[in-house]
């Protein structure tokens, strides 16, 4: 009897273990992080919160939110966008305040024609103002795999990347007058839509919905380094620096590397080149990047 019941112990404590061990790796659980916002059903967390799916057809697309608002963060998030021919639809992953002189931080992903590029939208609004996209090009297929965006917000820089590669920066350039992303607390939102009248190509190629439903999915949520904002305070007060140290991370030299080698092969669009839309010149941060 003892022995039995030794063994049973043993059991349990192994599967404990293993358990945690299991839950611990696999990370994240869309359950527990994000709140399905709209869709009617057609938002899904699938595999017990490993995985989430938005779908869109011709009635509605569909979005989440994260629970939690943040006030600086580095957040990876992996996303595998629509598929075959996706002309017509966004994905939109973004942070965002609220409010009219809100923050905002986006990547958006335009769909296109079966085998024509994806484009990767970026935008940066401080204070409700935006007017910064920058646009790029892919140098993988984003819709054969899962790959990583990652957001590095902090109160030095912002600096977007797609697997660990940066392909772009916005500076805290207040001392130059242009305001800066630190005094709102932001949420993560994500969304897949019909944009049809203006995504791909600039509205002249539409979403052909005998292709519907449009699935994008997601996984491996990280926001191990975020200061979560609840009662007007925020968890890193109580746990700052040196203990953070992405709180004051920058680029590195091999970072800037390769930021340029995206800018030079892969940038389609800068705003900080159109001087067509600044013809009174261009904004501070275009002198500083
Ligand atoms: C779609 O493909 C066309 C043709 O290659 C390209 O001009 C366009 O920039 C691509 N992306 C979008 C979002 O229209």
């Amino acid at each position: 009897m003892a022995f039995i019941l030794t063994k049973i112990s043993v059991w349990l404590v192994f599967s404990l273990l293993v358990g945690s061990f299991v839950v611990g790796t696999s990370g994240s659980d869309f359950n527990k992080d994000f709140q399905i916002i709209w869709g009617d059903g057609r938002a899904k967390i699938l595999n017990n919160g490993e995985l989430l799916s938005l779908n869109l057809d011709k009635a509605s697309g569909s979005g989440f939110q994260s629970k939690n608002e943040y006030l600086f963060g580095q957040i990876d998030m992996q996303l595998k966008l629509v598929p075959g021919n996706s002309a017509g639809t966004v994905t939109a992953y973004y942070l965002s305040s609220k409010g009219l002189t809100w923050d905002e931080i986006d990547f958006e992903f335009l769909g296109n024609l079966s085998g024509d590029p994806y484009t990767l939208h970026t935008n940066v609004f401080s204070q409700g103002k935006g007017n910064r996209e920058q646009q790029f090009k892919f140098w993988f297929d984003p819709t054969a795999d899962f790959h990583t965006y990652s957001i590095l917000w902090n109160p030095l820089n912002i600096i977007l990347s797609v697997d660990g590669i940066p392909i772009r920066k916005f500076k805290n350039l207040e001392s130059k007058g242009v305001p800066y992303l630190k005094y709102q607390p932001m949420r993560l939102y994500s969304s897949l839509w019909n944009a049809d009248d203006w995504a791909t190509r600039g509205g002249l190629v539409k979403t052909d919905w005998s292709k519907a439903p449009f699935t994008a999915s997601y996984r491996n949520f990280k926001a191990n380094n975020a200061c979560v904002w609840s009662s007007g305070s925020s968890s890193c007060a109580s746990n700052p620096q040196p203990s953070n140290p992405w709180l004051n991370q920058e680029i590195d030299p091999n970072g800037e590397k390769k930021l340029k080698w995206v800018r030079k092969n892969y940038m389609i669009y800068n705003y900080c080149t159109d001087a067509k839309r600044f013809p009174q010149g261009f904004p501070p941060e275009c002198n500083m990047l």
